[in-house]
């Protein structure tokens, strides 16, 4: 008998934590889609052939985390306007010969933003924390939004300054002012967001911010999740309203499951349970 079930994969390392294969079934569940949806572990230098393997046993899709989106670009054979800006990949999809190649991480934040927090991101001011794939992943949608400023910071200041180069284009076509500023020197001023995308909590580091970042009416976000981190906690002492990145998390999948089932999963129900765990 043929397999009718479309089949769709995470690939990882280490991929073990990953909640994709059930934030995928939940929405394949919900809306009446029969699929199967494996995590995958890739050996750290096997990326390229772990995919092939999978598009040999028929995969559909897939999602690729970390370590891999910088390798999951450079393998897409096609690339969404997204994936092309950020130069990472989190959503693939197979198609006949082709390999297409998606970034749904910026669309995810903005939406968990706007849509979950209720944070109109139009002429706010707003700080985004670190210069690696986690931020560029993100910085466009952001800009897209129209924020009045966007300032990056990171430790290593020169990383700000390639992705603030490799932005800047976009920022003065969206009229947004994009900054640069020493992590250190964080002026006296206060940002109505605050996105620490930086790796420090995942590696439970600590990050030396001047806490004069944070106010009362200010939103510290942390784009990890599931556990509190010190960013949290500070922002917390200083009164601000703070998130974790779950809502990213599962609002990243529904895109990525946009784009494979053309439809949208309702998000919010799942959110609360998966926080309720
Ligand atoms: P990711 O893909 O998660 O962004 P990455 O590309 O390795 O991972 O980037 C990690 C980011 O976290 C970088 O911006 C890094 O700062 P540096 O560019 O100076 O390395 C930041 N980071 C990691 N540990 C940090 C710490 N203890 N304090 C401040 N920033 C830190």
């Amino acid at each position: 008998m043929t397999d009718l079930k479309k089949h769709f994969a995470v690939i990882g390392n280490p991929i073990h934590h990953s909640l994709s294969p059930q934030i995928h079934r939940t929405f394949a569940k919900e809306t009446g889609f029969d699929i199967e949806y494996e995590a995958v572990l890739s050996p750290l230098d096997e990326f390229k052939n772990t995919i092939h393997k999978l598009i040999a046993q028929k995969l559909s899709g897939a999602n690729v985390t970390l370590p891999f989106k910088k390798e999951a670009y450079e393998l897409a054979t096609t690339h969404s306007s997204h994936a092309k800006i950020a130069e990472a990949v989190n959503t693939l999809e197979f198609k006949d010969d082709q390999i297409i190649g998606h970034n749904t991480d910026g669309v995810g934040l903005v939406r968990d933003l706007e849509q979950n927090l209720n944070i109109n991101l139009k002429s706010k001011k707003i700080l985004l924390i670190g210069a690696g794939g986690a931020a560029e992943g993100v910085i466009y949608s952001l800009l897209e939004k129209e924020p009045s400023e966007l300032t990056l910071t990171n430790r290593t200041i020169e990383k700000s300054h390639v992705i603030q180069n490799k932005m800047d284009v976009h920022a003065k076509s969206f009229d947004v002012n994009l900054n640069v500023i020493e992590i250190a020197k964080c002026p006296n001023q206060y940002f109505d967001l605050i996105i620490n995308a930086t790796s420090t909590s995942l590696n439970n580091s600590d990050l030396a911010i001047n806490h004069k970042v944070f106010h009362k009416s200010s939103l510290a976000y942390d784009m990890t999740y599931g556990k509190e981190t010190s960013f949290i906690r500070e922002a917390q002492s200083q009164g601000s309203k703070t998130s974790d990145g779950l809502g990213m998390l599962v609002e990243q999948a529904a895109e990525a499951f946009f784009i494979w089932h053309h439809i949208k999963p309702k998000t919010k129900s799942l959110i609360e349970s998966l926080r309720a765990l």
